[in-house]
């Protein structure tokens, strides 16, 4: 008999909209290692969790969502799913449409998704097409595709993502044994917090935790559009996972925050560079916009709102290895030697490290 882990449908079977009927498609997601921050934590004053998500089977937490999808769009006869995406989504969906033997279409904005997750959706032969638009022009096409034609849409307006996504909520109490005080995540369409808070609610109407965490969103400064009240037509940040003007779930977002008595707040990319170094420096490698949730709590701290001596988990969103670009634009470089022992050596006593 096995005992290893059986994805988050089988984990929580009895938390999510399945049935004997629904074939399970999964590659193994969930279980994600909650880890206790070495560096930042103590700097900050906190009890300082990272939810890593980026160890999922395709390096970010749509998994949780997509092995929901997939398996309602095969238990509905489906034959193709489609999304836009700002890569993380069509990498996933490819994914597991691979798997599981579904046509797979994913719309991306061209030349703004991250090298890695370009290479996955390519990689599990899925039909990649980038538009020259933004991710919100992208999803606005294959919305209406879908109504036109019968091709899943598996975006986070499809809700069975939320529901597989919610069960990272369920692990971070089962982890901690309660609900943390604080959960910090950055928000792009706002599909994941959403989820979060559903899973948190749903935690403690059933009696399993007791408390409910207050909900902190970042979005990055230049696709700030929930901050702002209002879309933005043309987002930027080096954070390309959450480059978006106009987040589906937007209202869902800001409900969440307000009734956890949290809030959605902007970093720039300034503040997501420094926290993905300081990330790095302790040994944890995540995609820019994944640090948007350590940077916001950063400056959450500095502004004395979250007080010292807080227990917190940051959601780590993706995995480093998606963006590999990304460590350009911060300090370390390669330096070029001689292919020489003397050249090595000189380069590495010049480095001070005795
Ligand atoms: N972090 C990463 C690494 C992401 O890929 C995304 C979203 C988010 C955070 C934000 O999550 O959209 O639910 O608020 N990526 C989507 C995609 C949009 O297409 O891969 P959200």
């Amino acid at each position: 008999m096995t005992k290893s882990w059986p994805g988050i449908i089988e984990a929580y079977r009895t938390y999510l909209p399945v049935t004997d009927k629904t074939p399970v498609c999964t590659l193994y997601e969930g279980n994600t290692p909650l880890v206790p921050s070495k560096m930042i934590g103590p700097r900050l004053g906190l009890e300082l969790y990272f939810k890593y998500e980026g160890l999922n089977p395709t390096g970010s937490f749509k998994d949780r969502g997509m092995t929901m999808a997939i398996s309602k769009a095969k238990e509905a006869g489906a034959v193709a799913v489609i999304c836009a995406s700002t890569g993380n989504t069509s990498a996933s969906a490819a994914a597991y449409a691979a798997a599981n033997g579904l046509k797979c279409v994913v719309v991306i904005p061209k030349g703004r998704i991250a090298a890695g997750k370009l290479a996955q959706a390519l990689a599990h032969q899925a039909q990649v097409l980038a538009v020259d638009g933004n991710f919100d022009e992208a999803l606005e096409i294959v919305r209406y595709l879908t109504e036109k034609h019968p091709i899943e849409l598996v975006n986070s307006i499809n809700p069975d993502r939320l529901e597989g996504q919610k069960t990272a909520a369920f692990e971070i109490c089962d982890q901690l044994g309660k609900a943390p005080e604080y959960l910090a995540i950055p928000v792009g369409n706002a599909g994941n917090i959403t989820a979060y808070w559903m899973g948190f609610v749903e935690y403690k109407r059933r009696g399993i935790s007791n408390s409910l965490p207050r909900m902190f969103g970042f979005q990055a400064a230049g696709s700030a559009p929930i901050v702002l009240g209002r879309p933005v037509k043309n987002p930027e940040t080096i954070a390309s996972a959450i480059r978006i003007g106009n987040p589906v779930r937007w209202k869902q977002a800001e409900e969440a925050a307000a009734s956890s008595n949290g809030r959605i707040d902007a970093v720039t990319d300034e503040e997501i560079l420094a926290a993905y170094e300081m990330l790095a420096a302790e040994g944890l490698f995540v995609e820019p916009a994944s640090a948007a949730s350590v940077a916001g709590v950063i400056k959450m701290v500095e502004a004395k709102a979250i007080a010292a001596g807080s227990q917190v988990v940051c959601v780590l969103t993706g995995h480093g290895l998606k963006d590999p670009n990304a460590v350009d634009l911060i300090s370390n470089k390669v330096r070029y030697v001689d292919a020489t022992k003397k050249a090595v050596e000189t380069a590495v006593m010049g480095e001070g490290l005795f």
